[in-house]
């Protein structure tokens, strides 16, 4: 595997691969989101498009073509980031049909998956699933937990279910206000108080950039200690891609 490089910002969820769910649109838009990131002060990225029952059904194969053709069209554009890839399942049929065959898509090649829990309702079985992610050899990353209702005003319940099992990844949007006041106030909590793990933009267009990339980073800024934010940023995920 190919080592991030030590310095700049590592963003372990995004949606920068052209045409293949509701991310980017097309490969200029993509480059686009690369080279904001990087005046940002991103180094490192991993696409990571949606996988799930229904319209995103692809297999890893189209996700490994589209990240060649994206890292080429970037570096033609003299854009000098570190992009992987890997994959955001849904919590369903899918997710667990890849677990069972061992063949899920992990974060540049790490163990790591990055896994989005139903938003309405916390089924009863999350923590033996967990459980199982694990003993199967892969670690799970909860993407953007603070979207789940159960959480909302009652983070203690989400650090009981990740705590020894995942790890919490709340995300640039949650932050900015898209979801929502009650989203944006536990998405703060989680990152101010210590839940968080680690933050990802969840960027789906090089609009966001300005609108959410920049502002939320800017906020994190002013309301984190520089070595809180670092670790949110870069340390914890450089850990993730760099340990085995
Ligand atoms: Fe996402």
């Amino acid at each position: 595997m190919e080592h991030p490089k030590l310095s700049g910002f590592i963003d372990l969820h995004l949606h920068v691969l052209p045409g293949i769910d509701d991310g980017s649109r097309s490969i200029e838009a993509s480059v686009e989101m690369m080279q904001g990131l990087q005046a940002l002060g991103y180094s490192h990225l991993v696409a990571t498009p949606h996988a799930d029952d229904q319209r995103h059904t692809y297999g890893v194969d189209r996700i490994e073509r589209l990240h060649a053709e994206t890292a080429r069209a970037a570096t033609a554009a003299g854009v000098g980031l570190t992009l992987g890839y890997g994959a955001e399942y849904a919590y369903g049929p899918r997710f667990h049909d890849d677990l069972q065959r061992r063949a899920m898509i992990t974060l540049a090649g790490t163990r790591y998956v990055l896994l989005e829990l139903p938003e309405a309702f916390m089924p009863a079985t999350m923590p033996s699933v967990l459980f199982e992610v694990g003993r199967a050899g892969y670690y799970p990353i909860l993407a953007h937990p603070e979207r789940c209702a159960p959480f909302h005003d009652d983070v203690a319940r989400l650090e009981a279910l990740a705590s020894g099992r995942a790890l919490i990844q709340v995300s640039f949007r949650s932050l900015a206000g898209t979801f929502g006041r009650t989203i944006k106030r536990t998405a703060w909590t989680l990152v101010e108080q210590g839940y968080a793990d680690l933050v990802a933009t969840d960027c789906h267009s090089p609009r966001e950039l300005g609108k959410i990339v920049r502002p939320v980073l800017e906020e994190l800024r002013e309301r984190l200690p520089a070595p809180k934010l670092a670790r949110l940023l870069t340390g914890t995920p450089n850990r993730l891609l760099t340990t085995a």
